[in-house]
């Protein structure tokens, strides 16, 4: 185990990542968590996270001075280099201009943290303050041009410290820096995988929800479907599933859901078929926020009448993963938490709240997924709006137009995983305009909808580029969907990139 001292910084989550990535169990605690505990975990390293405070701050965050007397080995980034440099005496500063971004990094001592890393490799600053100077026992073991102390240790003590961030992407052999703390300093054998993570959380959720009953709102995407499978394997049929369909999924999504969860995993699912409620409630909306609005209330509205009827529930589960958490995770986050998942649900609800992916970022997800053997079509499924297709109808949504969308979505779809494309394109999708255009069919004029397709690749979804479908792919898709789909004479691809674009077309 390593334990991870949260300061309040920005990256504590991926400071944790950093070490699953290396094989190696990790709990990430808040940075007073008591000396008491430290010593019942008996972690084999401890990692301090940077923090926005000052060391000379008077409420500065602080850990116990004890915490180094403990013979265990430290990794101090940042806030938690300049805190263990200012509680050995050593002088921390403030510079006269924040320090952000890359910096060239000149290796002294390639022991410790730095062995097998090669002299002059970037790293990523971000501070204000800095060392100035170390502490009696320490040495310097990197500098950059402006930063005297990159980096410190106590070899005897077992005390580093690094100024940069070496669990950022920018920083060039950041990995293997902590890799070195781990596998080097530490000692630890790295032998932990996402497999165990799978086992132990369905082991602590057992021992959480004991003979009690939880809910889980199933969508069909990834995050959901992961949560609600480990509480599946940890509670059986004390958990029960609810699946609104509100007639707005892509093409036999529904079925598909429902295959999946109640005849492979045998799982408590209750598909309510909401169609018909959605859309009436929809009918005449053209704006975009409104049907936004409106689907999520209805959401909620039907998720508690079906609530309502299984009685006492004591638990929600919900797909909240990482990225969704706005404020850092402490071990205190794990426990109630206001922050909803996508899809909107109850402010105040009057159960508690368990969500064992709140850890993980996607790609971590999509490892527990696979290691939980849910098929490929879910772990791997693409983005897909909570409003579903009634955002990508545009103006009002009708039955025709949906069913037009979904029919030349499915066409897309399967052009693009014939041309060995989806993997490489992060989102694609078609788009149904409110807009009709002439036409000529045989020899008759036509008059009818056009399609929008839209393809982009990104890695967060926060800005993307469109993709560069080869010309014949597209030519093919679009030969078929205006022979194919009711409706339809004319196909366009849509080419701006995110900003100035959205994803969505609502
Ligand atoms: P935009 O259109 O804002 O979309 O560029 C960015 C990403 O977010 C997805 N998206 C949503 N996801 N609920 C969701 O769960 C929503 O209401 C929603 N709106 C957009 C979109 O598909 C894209 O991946």
């Amino acid at each position: 185990l390593v334990l991870i001292l949260d300061f309040g910084g920005q990256y504590s989550q991926l400071i944790a990542r950093r070490v699953r990535e290396a094989n190696i169990y990790c709990e990430i605690v808040p940075y007073d968590y008591p000396v008491e505990k430290i010593k019942e975990k008996a972690p084999k390293g401890i990692i301090f996270s940077g923090g926005p405070a000052s060391v000379y701050a008077e409420d500065a965050p602080r850990c116990s001075k004890e915490v180094f007397e403990l013979n265990i080995p430290i990794l101090g980034i940042c806030y938690g280099g300049q805190l263990m440099a200012q509680s050995f005496e050593g002088k921390v500063s403030r510079a006269e201009e924040r320090e952000y971004g890359k910096a060239e990094l000149e290796i002294i001592n390639d022991t410790g943290v730095f062995k097998n890393i090669d002299d002059n490799i970037s790293c990523w600053m971000s501070h204000t303050d800095f060392i100035e100077q170390i502490p009696e026992g320490f040495e310097i073991t990197a500098k950059t041009d402006s930063c005297p102390v990159a980096a410190m240790k106590n070899q005897e003590k077992k005390l580093y410290a690094v100024q940069f961030h070496p669990e950022v992407e920018h920083t060039q052999k950041g990995k293997d820096m902590i890799k070195n703390f781990l596998y080097e300093v530490c000692n630890i054998t790295p032998d932990w995988n996402m497999g165990d993570f799978a086992e132990e959380t369905i082991q602590k959720i057992r021992e959480e929800i004991g003979d009690k009953k939880a809910i889980c709102a199933l969508s069909g995407g990834v995050d959901s479907s992961v949560a609600a499978v480990l509480v599946h394997k940890a509670i059986g049929s004390n958990l029960t599933c609810i699946f609104v369909d509100h007639g707005l999924l892509r093409k036999n999504e529904a079925d598909q859901v429902e295959g999946i969860f109640k005849e492979k995993f045998n799982m408590n699912l209750i598909r309510v078929d909401a169609k018909d409620r959605f859309l009436s409630k929809l009918k005449g909306v053209t704006d975009p926020e409104k049907k936004r609005k409106i689907i999520g209330e209805e959401f909620i509205r039907v998720f508690e009448e079906e609530k309502a009827k299984l009685g006492e529930i004591d638990y929600l589960v919900q797909g909240t993963i990482y990225p969704d958490v706005i404020e850092s995770g402490t071990d205190k986050a794990s426990v109630i938490k206001s922050h909803h998942n996508v899809g909107g649900l109850p402010e105040d609800v009057d159960f508690e709240i368990i969500e064992p992916l709140r850890q993980l970022f996607k790609d971590e997800v999509r490892k527990v997924g696979k290691e939980l053997n849910i098929p490929n079509q879910i772990v791997y499924r693409q983005p897909f709006p909570g409003p579903g297709l009634a955002i990508r109808v545009l103006g009002e949504i009708t039955e025709e137009k949906l069913e037009i969308v979904r029919e030349a979505d499915w066409i897309f779809r399967e052009e693009i995983k014939k041309a060995g494309l989806n993997d490489k394109i992060w989102q694609y999708f078609a788009a149904l305009p409110d807009i009709k255009s002439v036409g000529v069919m045989g020899d008759e004029r036509t008059y009818c909808y056009t399609i929008a397709l839209r393809a982009v690749t990104s890695t967060d979804g926060m800005t993307a580029d469109w993709a560069r479908i080869p010309f014949d792919v597209l030519e093919k898709i679009s030969n078929r969907i205006v022979n194919n789909v009711e409706h339809v004479n004319r196909v366009v691809y849509d080419i701006t990139s995110k900003p100035p674009a959205t994803i969505e077309w609502e």
